[in-house]
């Protein structure tokens, strides 16, 4: 078998201890989904918009062209373009999964206005909007459509939505016996197991055309013709034509909080606290806010395991920092480790396998792309 360079991807992006984003392969397959349900008229337009030269994307311009090899432009290039970095997630204040989720409480986001994935997502939405208009260069609208198309990935990514411990990215825990922590292993790390895990039949291509075009012979289009075989077309055909809509206009603003979450928050407040910033309303056609509510949700539910606060990982007991492995100046020998939790197991990574939670959001991402995708360029398509 060929080693595939989405392969490779895969394997870097799962062992550097990612900040940002699902991982390469995560993001390659929310794209290649989306690829599936591109309006045919609008390819054309998407792949005259996209500079897929090496210096901006590392990449070749495939034939057709494509949206999986520009997915992680993003976080490719976040250390030249520092100022994005902050677009890639949303951290909603006194968020703490998975005791408390609120998304957001009564003081609001953190961060500085404008800063965030929500507003990041309408924001470049917007400015592809101008270029239809002519009213935005092309070299903005390229780089305006590989944003849209990185961070449509976050917003699914539920440890995006949250502040907590850095999305995650601070919670060191066990995965099969090795060291991680929570933010990798959901950036790569079940997807991993996931496309190991595929079953064989898989392998065969499904009967469905769009499906077999947008795929590119990677180690995952196993995996994706089992999301969309098991999940799409069938767990979750339902309710796919509700991933699309957006209810009119829903202010981000504080939600329904319980009575303790509010006396809480006043005390915070009053005892200093300081307010957050707010977040612009979803539009009727984007609506980040109201697709990322139920996601953030999932940090509660499936994400955060309970144990992290309970002893003996974590809450209670205190541990030495890390690395602190001497003995003290007074000669106290050194204080022991926190044990590690263990989510390689059916109570915590099997319920997300038997869910599908993770192929669920993975195909909410790459619709929803492609439904933004249809929206602004199919306007554009009828007007020439
Ligand atoms: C999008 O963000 C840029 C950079 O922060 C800002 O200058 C611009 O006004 C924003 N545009 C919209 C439509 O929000
Ligand atoms: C592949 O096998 C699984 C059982 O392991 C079955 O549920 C599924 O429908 C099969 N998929 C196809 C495409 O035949």
């Amino acid at each position: 078998m060929r080693l595939s360079r989405p392969l490779a991807a895969l394997f870097i992006s799962s062992s550097i201890p990612a900040a940002y984003a699902w991982g390469a392969a995560g993001h390659e397959i929310i794209a290649t989904i989306a690829q599936m349900y591109l309006h045919p008229s609008i390819v054309p337009t998407i792949c005259d918009i996209l500079d897929y030269s090496p210096d901006d994307a590392t990449t070749t311009q495939p034939q057709p062209c494509h949206l999986a090899p520009i997915s992680t432009w993003a976080d490719k290039f976040r250390f030249k373009m520092r100022w994005s970095s902050a677009l890639h997630y949303v951290g909603p204040l006194d968020d703490h999964p998975s005791q408390t989720c609120l998304f957001p409480g009564e003081r609001g986001w953190a961060g500085s206005r404008g800063g965030n994935v929500l507003d990041g997502i309408k924001n470049v939405t917007s400015l592809l909007e101008d270029w239809t208009r002519g009213e935005a260069n092309d070299g903005t609208a390229n780089e305006a459509l590989k944003f849209l198309i990185h961070f449509m990935g976050d917003l699914h990514m539920p440890l995006h939505l949250t502040g907590r411990d850095r999305g995650g990215n601070s919670d060191k825990v066990l995965w099969s016996g090795r060291q991680t922590n929570l933010h990798s292993l959901w950036d790569g790390l079940l997807i991993a197991k996931a496309i190991r895990t595929v079953p064989r039949n898989y392998s065969r291509p499904l009967p469905y055309p769009d499906v077999e075009h947008a795929l590119r012979g990677t180690i995952y289009d196993s995996y994706i013709r089992r999301i969309m075989w098991e999940g799409v077309f069938q767990k979750w055909s339902d309710q796919v034509p509700e991933w699309f809509s957006c209810p009119e206009a829903t202010p981000a603003s504080a939600g329904e909080i319980g009575i303790w979450q509010q006396v809480v928050m006043n005390w915070k407040r009053l005892s200093g606290g300081k307010q957050g910033v707010e977040i612009g309303p979803d539009t009727d056609v984007v609506c980040p806010y109201h697709w990322a509510k139920p996601i953030h949700a999932l940090n509660c539910d499936v994400v955060w395991p309970k144990e992290l606060d309970e002893p003996p990982y974590g809450g209670g007991i205190k541990f030495a920092d890390e690395d602190d492995g001497e003995e003290d100046a007074a000669g106290r020998p050194p204080k022991p480790h926190p044990p590690l939790l263990e989510l390689d197991t059916p109570k915590y990574a099997g319920v997300i396998e038997d869910t599908m939670v993770v192929e669920k959001l993975l195909a909410q991402s790459g619709i929803r792309l492609a439904g933004i995708l249809n929206y602004l360029f199919l306007k554009d398509a009828a007007r020439s």
